[in-house]
């Protein structure tokens, strides 16, 4: 089994937010150099790939996801010649640069869209979706974006609306077009040739889209959600087929898609051997608190038996063929401590709960930055203090159907993005040693004890905890190839598995709860202890609270 691993699935991807990681020209925005800089940083964690978001150039109306132009660096985070060095270097200490493909849509300023939008008849008049508007002039479906309002916006050179998944700012492509197919094709190659090791593919689920009609309202503004309406529409595997066999066959790339909207049942057609990816975000888990995606007004509560049910779910069926993406944070979700844990729990012993899943299920840890020091959501009281633009759609949207201003602000301090985008805290010191200038987003104002340079000294920190896991995890095989079984289905506080291979078993504990728990010790008979978070207080057959635990035979 062990040669059939391929490098990728053996290692830690860490994905870097440009703008927040480590800002080296002074700007307050994060750059190129600055993740060069860290390299010896990220490798100390284990990770043999990084995942940039998007870097090209962009007007930034959505931070980087909307592209002017795919083969060109945004002056904010430097220069070609500085992403030929970070690829350099990072080769040299066995780390690969992952690309964040945005191919769903580009810039509105992207040469392609000025050109398409500017007549009906130019040369790329069908490289975005266009419509004409319904006979009384408005919008040609009820679709209301993921961003707020409706998802088409009137285009007055051509007399027609546009199609925008996301902002106004960001037109979706015309996949059905080869042309586009191709012009994306060949922005990928330009970075294969440059020797990165993968891709992300953002939003790549909306890529085909569905017959154009409305659908029923779900609120106030007359409007329906577009994604359940365009997300993974039959046919789309074509598409990704072709992809696949155009950029990546015969290279050590991997790809991992961004897959929202596809199920745990869907995986083996996505991930397996026959799949488009190598590994997908598949997102039950983290949607496990919302009755509706699009409405932050919909939080609900869950219990530990739903998150091992969704986990199982998506490990078994990557078990057979295909990988799993493992991941509780990214840049558009809430920090996971305060996510999956309520704020009585130790937030430290909660990060350390998730950091031993993130390493110990089977697939590939996408690790986000911060997460690793435990980074905490951050509480600002104003809507103003928001960057994030769904933030402050989602905060219109709230207050136009009617709830208070105090339920939306609850609901933007759960949800907002901007929680995981705060500048990565590297020291005590000024602006946390992310900027010699002013942060373009507030540092979390407990950067004075949580940051990196603190939790390098203390060997109970959070960070220290990821580092020995990290560590664990590239040298037992089992943790990389051995399969999953998960056992204690029905214990309402404990998460418990089984990773095995031939020659050994590691059996990884988890207490979820706040108060002590207890298992049947010939679970683990004939183990021993490989790594606790209890140090040599841990007792077999008892979980201190918020206690993790792994154990090998
Ligand atoms: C998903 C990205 O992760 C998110 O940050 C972005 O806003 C949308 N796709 C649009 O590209």
């Amino acid at each position: 089994m062990a040669e059939r691993l391929k490098w990728w699935q053996k290692t830690v991807v860490c994905e870097i937010y440009m703008r927040s990681f480590n800002d080296t020209d002074g700007d307050g925005i994060g750059d190129l150099n600055g993740v060069t800089q860290k390299l010896d940083y990220l490798k100390k964690l284990g990770v043999g790939a990084i995942w940039l978001t998007p870097c090209c150039k962009s007007p930034q109306a959505d931070n980087g996801y909307d592209v002017a132009d795919y083969c060109a660096i945004d002056e904010m985070f430097g220069s070609m010649a500085d992403m030929d060095r970070l690829i350099e270097e990072a080769r040299r200490r066995g780390i690969r640069i992952v690309m964040d493909l945005v191919f769903n849509h580009t810039s509105d300023q992207h040469p392609w869209f000025l050109e398409s939008s500017s007549s009906r008849d130019n040369d790329k008049s069908d490289w975005y979706i266009w419509r004409d508007a319904k006979p009384d002039g408005s919008a040609p479906t009820n679709w209301r974006g993921i961003f707020g309002g409706s998802a088409w916006t009137w285009c007055e050179a051509r007399g027609q609306y546009y199609l925008h998944t996301f902002l106004k700012e960001q037109p979706d492509l015309n996949w059905a077009n080869p042309k586009v197919r191709r012009a994306l094709f060949d922005a990928a190659q330009f970075w294969v040739d440059k020797g990165v090791g993968g891709f992300r593919l953002d939003a790549i689920t909306y890529i085909r889209k569905p017959a154009f009609s409305d659908a029923a309202p779900d609120a106030g503004d007359g409007l329906s959600a577009i994604h359940p309406v365009t997300a993974n529409t039959p046919g789309i595997l074509d598409y990704l087929h072709e992809f696949k066999a155009a950029v990546l066959d015969g290279t050590d790339l991997f790809t991992v898609g961004e897959a929202n909207g596809v199920s745990a049942a869907e995986l083996p057609e996505w991930v397996g051997r026959d799949g488009v990816f190598d590994m997908v975000f598949e997102f039950s888990h983290v949607l496990i608190d919302l009755e509706n995606e699009a409405d932050w007004s919909s939080a609900r509560p869950w219990q530990l038996k739903d998150l091992k049910r969704i986990l199982r779910d998506s490990q078994e069926n990557t078990a057979a063929d295909g990988w799993y993406a493992i991941f509780f944070e990214n840049h558009d979700m809430p920090r996971c401590v305060d996510h999956f844990f309520p704020d009585t729990a130790d937030q430290d012993s909660a990060a350390r709960i998730i950091a031993t899943l993130m390493m110990t299920l089977r697939g590939t840890p996408f690790l986000y930055q911060g997460q690793e020091l435990g980074l905490h959501n951050v509480v600002w009281d104003d809507i103003s203090a928001y960057n994030d633009v769904s933030t402050r759609n989602h905060y219109a949207f709230l207050i136009e159907e009617g709830h208070s201003e105090e339920e939306a602000m609850h609901a933007v301090h759960r949800f907002s993005r901007d929680s995981a985008r705060t500048p990565m805290p590297w020291h005590a010191g000024e602006s946390a040693g992310f900027t010699d200038g002013t942060p373009w987003l507030p540092v979390n104002p407990d950067y004075p004890v949580r940051n990196a340079a603190a939790e390098e000294q203390d060997p109970d920190s959070v960070l220290c905890w990821y580092r020995a896991l990290a560590a664990i995890r590239s040298k037992h095989a089992v943790f990389t190839e051995g399969g999953f079984e998960e056992i204690l289905q029905e214990h309402s506080q404990i998460y418990a598995y089984i990773r095995r291979t031939k020659d050994a078993e590691a059996i990884i504990l988890t207490n979820w709860s706040e108060e002590e728990a207890s298992y049947d010790p010939a679970l683990i008979e004939g183990a021993a202890l490989l790594i606790s978070t209890e140090g040599i207080k841990n007792q077999r057959g008892r979980l201190a609270p918020l206690e993790a635990v792994i154990y090998l035979r």
